[in-house]
């Protein structure tokens, strides 16, 4: 029995992350750095040092919690508008409504999966504060199209880089173009510490805001730190049993139980905030950030070359994603008429596809009420999610997965 190839399913954690995660969990004298300590400082330096030239970096627990932030400094609240694409994730909704600000639906452009300029421009009103621009699955949005836009209108610009760090417009790092980069570490991205994320920004002024914001935060509980370093250490032991059955009950009681953690709470998919969030990026988990941050061109290069062998096996009329030299391909994205019973079929084959975003706002069983998305509001951005298909490109899959993979879709 072949063993089960997965898309997602925190693709980037190895033997040394399960090594740094399992020193933490078991060395006295590690007990007492989870918390706090010197990592913290080191995976902040480490993002200044990468995008160079005076950035400077904070690090929060997540991606939605740096965003959340990111929209305070810039003054967003009740009354006023955050143009958003469709097309993305809940919790960027979420850290837009917990301002007390709208969330304004922009439409996308069919094939690249990012924020139509002209819809973009129509959307501006005088009450629009913030524009936040998506790199969907780690291809550059246009930037300098879109950044013109909100100058126009006198509008703040975050760029979304969850899916997108390591990726280059025009050679020149997403995330340092905007007033301020949001950077993601999740299990799901381009690199990961299980839960983390980071905001970047040239703007003096605007670090002030984002700093004395961040001197405030809390940090997270040991309990919550525990799950994650666990989900670290005992998720590739349930990856590696998936086709013999156990391996899926393994990490279902995992999660049942609490022992490890989900990626997003059941209240996020209703709206609602989490307790213990925002916070400080716990120092245990900067530690698993600063091994892997030199990997992300490594890791990059290497989806690339996955999607270029996707790209040759696929046929000429298959509808991809556009495809660019500026894409990292987080995942490869394709779109087929009935991505769901693909995903039945090729899980039958032992092969787990992508299901990002088979909802308009995603994951797939979030309230589009709660999200204040109504149907219609975004007819392409609608049709591309019930079309999405995604399939792995992480540092696991081989050459050889290639041909697998794509026959399980076959299939
Ligand atoms: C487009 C996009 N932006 C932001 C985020 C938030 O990142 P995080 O999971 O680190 O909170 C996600 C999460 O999946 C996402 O898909």
């Amino acid at each position: 029995m072949k063993k089960t190839i997965f898309t997602g399913f925190s693709p980037n954690t190895r033997a040394k992350d399960m090594t740094i995660a399992t020193s933490f969990l078991l060395f006295p004298w590690k007990l007492f750095q989870w918390k706090q300590g010197p990592n913290q400082q080191r995976a902040v330096d480490l993002i200044e040092s990468y995008f160079g030239d005076s950035t400077n970096a904070l690090t929060y627990d997540s991606g939605r919690s740096a965003l959340y932030h990111a929209l305070l400094a810039l003054d967003v609240g009740e009354g006023d508008e955050v143009l958003v694409q469709a097309f993305t994730c809940m919790v960027v909704i979420n850290a837009i409504r917990w301002t007390g600000a709208t969330p304004v639906y922009v439409d996308i452009e069919k094939n690249t999966l990012n924020m139509d300029l002209a819809k973009a421009e129509s959307a501006c009103t005088p009450k629009t504060k913030v524009l936040i621009i998506q790199h969907t699955f780690g291809l550059p949005a246009d930037i300098e199209g879109l950044i013109a836009v909100a100058k126009k209108h006198n509008v703040k610009t975050i760029e979304d880089c969850a899916h997108s760090l390591g990726a280059r417009y025009k050679g020149q790092l997403t995330g340092s173009f905007a007033d301020i980069g949001m950077l993601s570490f999740g299990g799901e991205k381009v690199i990961s510490c299980v839960r983390g994320g980071a905001l970047i920004t040239k703007d003096t002024t605007l670090f002030d805001a984002l700093q004395k914001r961040h001197d405030t935060l809390s940090q997270s509980t040991r309990r919550v730190i525990r799950q994650h370093l666990l989900h670290v250490v005992l998720f590739p032991i349930g990856k590696s049993l998936y086709h013999l059955g156990i391996g899926k009950i393994f990490l279902k009681l995992l999660k049942e139980l609490h022992i490890t953690n989900k990626i997003i709470y059941p209240e996020e998919k209703n709206g609602k905030q989490v307790a213990w969030y925002p916070s400080q990026l716990p120092n245990a988990l900067a530690a698993l950030l600063i091994h892997q941050f030199p990997h992300i061109e490594a890791m990059n290069a290497h989806r690339k070359h996955i999607a270029t062998l996707y790209k040759k096996q696929c046929k000429e009329t298959t509808d991809i994603q556009t495809e660019t030299d500026e894409h990292i391909y987080l995942r490869f994205t394709l779109f087929v008429d009935n991505p769901k019973k693909i995903r039945m079929i090729a899980k039958k084959q032992g092969v787990m596809l992508g299901d990002w975003y088979s909802l308009v706002i995603g994951p797939g069983d979030v309230d589009l009420d709660a999200a204040k998305y109504t149907k219609g509001m975004c007819p392409v951005a609608e049709e591309r999610a019930s079309k999405a298909l995604n399939l792995p490109t992480d540092i696991h899959i081989q050459d050889s997965d290639v041909t697998r993979i794509l026959a399980a879709c076959n299939e």
